[in-house]
């Protein structure tokens, strides 16, 4: 199997450890970041380049993990799937749904297994919850995305390039509340700006209420400017139903007569690439939890919700 990256900052480190882990060398990496690229390519002992096209034609890679902001999206992904490589993607798949759907055309066009890092989906108590509500009917789900970051992160806080925290980050909890309740049809969100110097140019705290197909409702939270414990959170309900997931592997709450208090071991990021690696040597994308596609219907919530912040209507999720 012969792994190429396209971009190797943050994230693409994680990915790399797992792939270590995995015994699965990196043959080649790039990054618009030379010195990067360069130093990166060394660690792995691989080829080290600036062009990911380039890289496509000169390498013929099998697998291509993208780990790129957002914004910096425009063909890498579809290039790869029409290369032939199997794919795992960073989340958010892109910061415009037609960027997502010419390369979600690509990928179902080349027939390659696809995969987007959505590790929440991978976790000890997310596989739990599926078991508890196999036969329930959940009719609400509340999430929240709190964090603090940084100032002057190098583009995470410029919503040009990252589109804004329910885009870029939050966007974990949308995807893990409609893994549970299924696709969401409208959202209304409210925000608030300039709350904190320095750390984004767009809403700092955001609300988001969401309507389901299924006629289940949503609310999700989201701050990038305060250090909550409880920081990524999801909460499910239906009839004599609570289950609580927390970012340490805790899945609290109550099923019928029966109480759960669980904590897993492992919160999907190592599980995600190792089952994306069964998947390419299967060849069985039904193994992928995660597909492309629907990550596409992930961003397409996350973009109605920041339409919503702008008209401040309710806004309907694009097909
Ligand atoms: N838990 C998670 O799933 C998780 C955590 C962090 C980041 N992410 C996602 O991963 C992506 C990257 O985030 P990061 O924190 O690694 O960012 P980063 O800034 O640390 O790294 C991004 C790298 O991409 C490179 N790059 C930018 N445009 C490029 C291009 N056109 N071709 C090649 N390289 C390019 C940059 O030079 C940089 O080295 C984002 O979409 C982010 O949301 C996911």
């Amino acid at each position: 199997m012969k792994i190429a990256f396209i971009g190797v900052g943050g994230i693409a480190g994680n990915y790399r450890r797992s792939l270590k882990q995995l015994e699965r060398p990196i043959a080649a990496v790039c990054d618009i970041n030379a010195e990067r690229a360069e130093t990166i390519a060394t660690e792995e002992n691989a080829t080290a380049y600036t062009d990911h096209g380039e890289m496509l034609e000169k390498e013929k890679p099998d697998v291509v993990f993208t780990c790129i902001p957002p914004g910096a999206h425009t063909t890498q992904v579809a290039d790869a799937a029409a290369s032939g490589a199997a794919l795992f993607v960073a989340k958010p798949v892109a910061q415009d749904l037609e960027t997502a759907q010419h390369a979600s055309d690509a990928i179902a066009a080349a027939g390659v297994i696809n995969q987007v890092g959505y590790m929440a989906r991978y976790s000890d108590i997310t596989a739990k919850t599926r078991e508890l509500v196999s036969d329930r009917q959940l009719t609400m789900g509340i999430g929240r995305f709190l964090t603090r970051m940084g100032a002057g992160h190098p583009w995470w806080g410029k919503f040009d390039v990252s589109r804004g925290q329910m885009v870029e980050q939050t966007t974990h909890v949308f995807d893990l509340i409609r893994y549970f309740l299924g696709d969401a049809v409208s959202v209304h969100a409210y925000g608030i700006k300039g709350v904190s110097d320095g750390i984004a140019d767009f809403e700092e705290c955001t609300v988001c209420n969401i309507k389901f197909e299924s006629g289940a409702v949503g609310s999700i939270t989201s701050t990038c400017v305060a250090r909550a414990h409880d920081s990524f959170a999801t909460e499910l309900v239906g009839d004599d139903l609570y289950l609580k997931l927390t970012h340490d592997n805790g899945l609290r709450g109550q099923v019928g007569d029966e109480g759960i208090d669980y904590t897993g071991t492992e919160a999907g990021y190592f599980r995600q690439v190792e089952q994306f690696v069964k998947a390419v040597d299967a060849n069985d994308q039904g193994l992928v939890l995660s597909s492309y596609a629907d990550a596409v219907k992930t961003l397409a919530v996350t973009l109605a919700a920041n339409r919503s912040l702008e008209t401040g209507e309710i806004e309907q999720v694009a097909e």
